[in-house]
């Protein structure tokens, strides 16, 4: 994009350009419209949102030219460009470096004006040049947009893999497509919707209900018993119907925060953890083929809801997968292959020590009767949960794991995650804002001072409440 002005001129011409500089400025974005984006120039953009971009500019300016400061200011005022962050420093290249101030500026503005402004500051501060921000892979910021992590993974689904067991059974196949269709047309915030089950699938629930709910008081840990007791007691759970997302949903919203959305099948990795950093669980609805009811090669609705929701209704649980999916934010692919290895063998096929013996709370285990009977026996081997070397075991998604990770507690897990999460390589920090469920970038001193100060609050609220219980 260029324009008559562009290619710089002398300082010394500058007077009256302010003029000129909006004369050009409007020039653009009546050539190029306010709600095209930029695509093009030599400056790197690293953010657009809504028609205003985000840049970082070096620039120097060289003693002899005091007066571009102050007319490099008005350029900033002339474009409306809003100042995020100023640094400045001696300059390191040119030949009167003792003297010579380098800026680094970030700074937002219109994204029709980007060009001129650029050649408008190329005509009073010297080496004028962007600098590229760290990329990092799209990650959502806000609740709804939880709507664009929807990418499936459908090697397993009966319409893709011969070995399903759905996959010569046309009426299985339209059940299922009429069920991802409901998920396809969810929005975030919309009522989740109702599955009518049939005869054949409430029969394919309750035989592996009836099945499994028979050893867990054995081999599940507490914490699972403790919450599908509650979801027998205030959700109908039992072995008559499948239990409704709706409800689940309303149910576990009240307990820990975690809210459903339903999902036509197995999600990305880096779809599925970002979605827990918004406690958010993506849910299929469909169940297994009728013809295969202890086994199913896909995620489907009795390893959701007996695998997983009971776990959820606790706080701790609650907070660990949550954490697992802020981590997940925004990190490398090679990151995520090591989270979601992390995941696997905690929330999908995780032991814990309990009162001296080993108890399930990983939702492959707690939903699979062959398997859960296996990793509590004597044959698997055994190792601590070490989250360095948890994240380089080689996984098993066709039969039982070589290997299973036990913990000595969720709260040792917990605090053993958030250690390893620190190490996850990102140009900044993330803090979750549970009232607007959204996600903060800690990427600026203005939000870490912020983020302080309502710290500040809350322990001052704690140490009040501390006070009062001593003083009665
Ligand atoms: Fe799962």
């Amino acid at each position: 994009m260029k324009t008559e002005s562009s290619g710089g001129g002398q300082p010394a011409h500058f007077s009256g350009r302010r003029h000129s500089l909006i004369e050009d400025a409007r020039r653009e974005r009546s050539i190029v419209g306010s709600a095209e984006p930029y695509r093009g120039g030599e400056v790197q953009v690293f953010e657009e949102k809504e028609g205003r971009l985000t840049v970082n500019l070096l620039f120097t300016l060289s003693s002899e030219k005091n007066a571009g400061f102050f007319k490099m200011g008005k350029i900033f005022e002339t474009f409306n460009a809003k100042l995020l962050h100023v640094e400045s420093r001696p300059g390191r290249r040119s030949k009167n470096s003792t003297s010579d101030l380098e800026f680094f500026v970030k700074c937002e503005l219109h994204n029709s004006d980007l060009d001129v402004f650029v050649n408008s500051l190329k005509r009073v501060v010297d080496n004028v040049r962007s600098v590229p921000e760290e990329k990092v892979p799209w990650f959502p910021r806000q609740i709804k947009e939880l709507d664009r992590c929807n990418l499936l993974i459908t090697k397993f689904n009966p319409d893709m893999d011969k070995d399903h067991p759905g996959y010569t059974d046309q009426e299985y196949r339209k059940r299922r497509a009429y069920i991802s269709e409901l998920s396809y047309r969810y929005k975030q915030g919309d009522r989740l919707p109702v599955v009518e089950y049939t005869a054949e699938e409430t029969a394919t629930w309750r035989e592996v209900y009836k099945k499994l709910r028979g050893i867990y008081p054995k081999l599940a840990c507490r914490q699972f018993l403790d919450g599908l007791q509650q979801l027998e007691r205030e959700c109908g759970y039992g072995e008559e119907r499948i239990p409704q997302l709706r409800d689940i949903s309303a149910f576990l919203k009240e307990k820990t925060g975690f809210q459903l959305r339903p999902v036509a099948g197995l999600l990305s990795a880096r779809d599925f953890l970002a979605s827990l950093a918004f406690r958010v669980f993506q849910c299929t609805q469909y169940i297994r083929h009728a013809s295969s009811p202890m086994h199913s090669p896909e995620p489907d609705c009795c390893h959701e809801l007996l695998g997983h929701i009971p776990m959820l209704a606790d706080k701790e649980f609650a907070q660990f997968s949550q954490e697992i999916g802020l981590a997940s934010l925004g990190a490398s692919q090679e990151d995520i292959e090591k989270l979601s290895t992390l995941y696997w063998f905690t929330v999908e096929f995780g032991l814990c020590k309990q009162n001296g013996t080993v108890k399930a709370y990983g939702a492959g285990l707690l939903s699979s009767y062959g398997e859960l009977v296996y990793a509590l026996s004597n044959e698997p081997e055994y190792k601590a949960f070490d989250p360095e070397e948890t994240a380089k075991q080689p996984y098993q998604d066709q039969s039982y794991q070589p290997v299973y990770f036990v913990s000595e507690s969720f709260e040792d897990a917990k605090v053993k995650l958030r250690k390893y999460s620190k190490t996850i390589k990102r140009p900044f920090a993330l803090r979750y804002e549970p009232l607007t469920c959204s996600v903060e970038v800690l990427d600026l001193p203005r939000k870490i001072q912020n983020a302080l100060w309502q710290t500040q609050d809350d322990l001052k609220m704690l140490q009040g409440a501390l006070e009062k219980l001593s003083s009665s």
